[in-house]
Parts: C-alpha cells; structure tokens; sequence
C-alpha cells in the first residue's frame, strides 16, 4: 500500500489505495450525514426496546411500552359505541317530526338510515332506493301506502302482505284467472288504462266498452279517475309511474293474475331508531310528504 499524499490536479489527499496507477482520493462522507446515519440506528435501538419490534418464533418482542394498535383500536371503538349509543337513545326518545326540525339528529338518522338501508333494503330498492319492477322506487312522489313519515313508518314495521297481523293487506285481483273477465274484456281494459296516463292505445279498441269494464271492476280499489287509492295499496294508474310496467302484455299480465308484491315486516328485526332511523331517511330521499 502507498502512503497517503497529495493530488496534485484535485488539491486533496488520497487515500493510500491504489490500482493499476488509478489513486483513491480521500472524499470522507459529510458529518451531517454521518451524524444522521448513527442517530437513526440510536433511534432504531429505542424503537425496539420501546415499541413492539422482533418476531419470536411463536409471538414477538412486546417492548417495554406494551403498545398495542389492536387494544388502541379497541379503546377507540369503545368510545364510538358508546358515544353511539347515546345518540341512538336520542334518537329512540325524539319524536318524528323533533328529528326532522333538529339538524343534529337530521344528521344521524339520516346517516343511520342509510347504512341500515344499504344492509336491508337495498337488496330489493336497490341502492339509493331507485326500485326496480315489483320494487317501488322510494325516491319519486308516488307513494302506494302514503308518504307521511307516520305512514313509511307504519309500512317499514309491518310491511305489506307481510304475514304480520297489522300489515297492509289487500291485492290486486286476478281478473282472469278467477274468471271474472275474459281474455278480450282484459286486452280493452288493459288499453283503457293506458289511455288512463295518455299511452297510446291499441288501434280500434273500443273506447267506451274499456270504460266500462274499469267503472265496474276496478274504481272499487283504484277510484273514479284511476288515481289509486293508499288505503288499499291501489297504485295511481294515472300518473306514468309504474311498479310492474305500461306495456299492454304487463297490463293484461297484471289484470290476468293479479298482483300481491310482499314487503317483509322489520318490527322485531330492527330496533325502533333504526326504524325511525330509516323512515327519516326514506322521507328525506326526495319524495316525502
Ligand atoms: C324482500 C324485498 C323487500 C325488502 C328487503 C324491503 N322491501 Fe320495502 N317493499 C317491497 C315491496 C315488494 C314493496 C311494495 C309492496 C306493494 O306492492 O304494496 C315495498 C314497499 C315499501 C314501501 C312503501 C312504498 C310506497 O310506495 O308506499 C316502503 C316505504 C318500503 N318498502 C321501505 C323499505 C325499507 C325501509 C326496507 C328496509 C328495512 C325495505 N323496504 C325492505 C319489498 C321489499
Ligand atoms: C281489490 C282492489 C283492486 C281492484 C278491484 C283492482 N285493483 Fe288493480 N291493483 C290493486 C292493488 C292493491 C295493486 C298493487 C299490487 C301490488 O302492489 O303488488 C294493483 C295494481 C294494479 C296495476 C299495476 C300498476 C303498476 O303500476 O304496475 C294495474 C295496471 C291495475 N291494478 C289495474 C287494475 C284494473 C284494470 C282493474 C280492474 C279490472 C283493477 N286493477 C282492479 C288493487 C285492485
């Protein structure tokens, strides 16, 4: 090994190594750096006495604080739970009308709706409650059971046709098939009541025989002008909202065998402020009277 000397071209000591002629100039790395480098495993020591750091083979070093994010989250939802459960009583307490004037509990119950919407309702309403055929859509203006927050309510516990003694009853007849009417009687009636919302209707049906038919068999449940009746469950047949669909083989379809769609009753199955929670939150989507 050569000794140390100067370089003449960069002015700075070597090293002493050498190969083949090329010499090592002496470039120490910068003290900040170094300083950083040490303090950073001084920190990484404390670290691992401190915290939780090394697998054993079955557990692993707990460290000297006994840290545990797992136990920290647990005190955490602890706290939530029990800050939830507070307002869940409030909310239990309040009456409907309370809830919707007090923005606080708006908040919640609308917030608790949702969720407990998305977990039970949605599989049918679909998500956001958009409906699908059969489904009534809880978004629009057009309520088969009524749209007061008493009467979402009274629908969400007890449901309709639902088995439950104060469930909605009550059913759209099977005209055809308990031979009421007969299959050309239910093709006029099925274009009168397209005419009802201004559909078109079938080129020469007969106008006056389909009035006819519907003030006989059908204003009992759906009223004089066909716009329904919530007492019953009897759908506005006027107002271009469909729960099961306008064209005339869905129209004979549903006149033919009748129509009973089923909404389970939640009594029992979900506390009363989900149900409230969810009737909020039903009103509030838009078409709430
Ligand atoms: C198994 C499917 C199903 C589930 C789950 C369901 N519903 Fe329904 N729901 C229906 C059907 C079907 C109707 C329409 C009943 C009818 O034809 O009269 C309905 C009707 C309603 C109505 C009345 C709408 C109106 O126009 O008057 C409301 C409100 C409602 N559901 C809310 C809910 C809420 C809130 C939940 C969740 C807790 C829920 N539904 C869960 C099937 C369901
Ligand atoms: C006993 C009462 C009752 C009578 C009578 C009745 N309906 Fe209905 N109708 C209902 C009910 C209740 C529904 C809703 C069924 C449901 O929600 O599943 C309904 C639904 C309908 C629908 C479905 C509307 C949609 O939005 O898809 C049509 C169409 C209809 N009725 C036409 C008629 C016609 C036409 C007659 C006479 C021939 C008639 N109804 C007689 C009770 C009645």
């Amino acid at each position: 090994m050569a000794e140390s000397e100067l370089d003449e071209v960069s002015g700075k000591t070597t090293t002493g190594h050498q190969w083949d002629g090329i010499k090592e100039l002496n470039t120490p790395l910068p003290r900040w750096w170094l300083i950083t480098f040490y303090a950073s495993i001084l920190w990484a020591i404390g670290y691992w006495v401190v915290y939780p750091a090394w697998p054993l083979l079955w557990s692993y070093t707990r460290g000297a604080l006994n840290y545990s994010t797992r136990a920290a989250v647990g005190v955490e939802l602890a706290i939530l739970e029990k800050i939830r459960g507070d307002k869940m009583i409030a909310l239990g307490a309040a009456s409907l009308a309370d809830i919707e004037k007090d923005p606080a509990l708006l908040t919640l119950a609308r917030a608790r709706g949702k969720a407990a919407f998305g977990d039970n309702c949605a599989p049918c309403h679909g998500s956001g409650g958009a409906g699908a055929k059969g489904y009534p859509n809880l978004n629009d203006d057009d309520w088969l059971w009524g749209g007061s927050l008493d009467q979402i309510v009274q629908t969400i516990q007890f449901g309709a046709r639902s088995g439950h003694t104060k469930t909605h009853e009550g059913a759209m007849l099977a005209f055809g098939k308990d031979g009421i009417l007969k299959r050309d009687e239910i093709g006029t009636v099925a274009n009168y009541v397209r005419s009802l919302s201004g559909l078109p209707t079938r080129q020469g049906y007969d106008v006056a025989a389909g009035a006819k038919i519907f003030a006989e068999n059908c204003t009992s449940c759906h009223g004089e002008a066909g716009k329904g009746n919530q007492e019953l469950g009897a759908p506005n047949l006027t107002d271009k909202i469909w729960l099961y669909g306008s064209d005339e083989a869905t129209l004979s379809e549903t006149i033919t065998n009748g129509r009973a769609g089923v909404m389970p009753a939640w009594v029992g199955r979900l506390d009363p402020s989900t149900i409230k929670a969810l009737a909020v939150y039903v009103h509030t989507l838009g078409g709430g009277k």
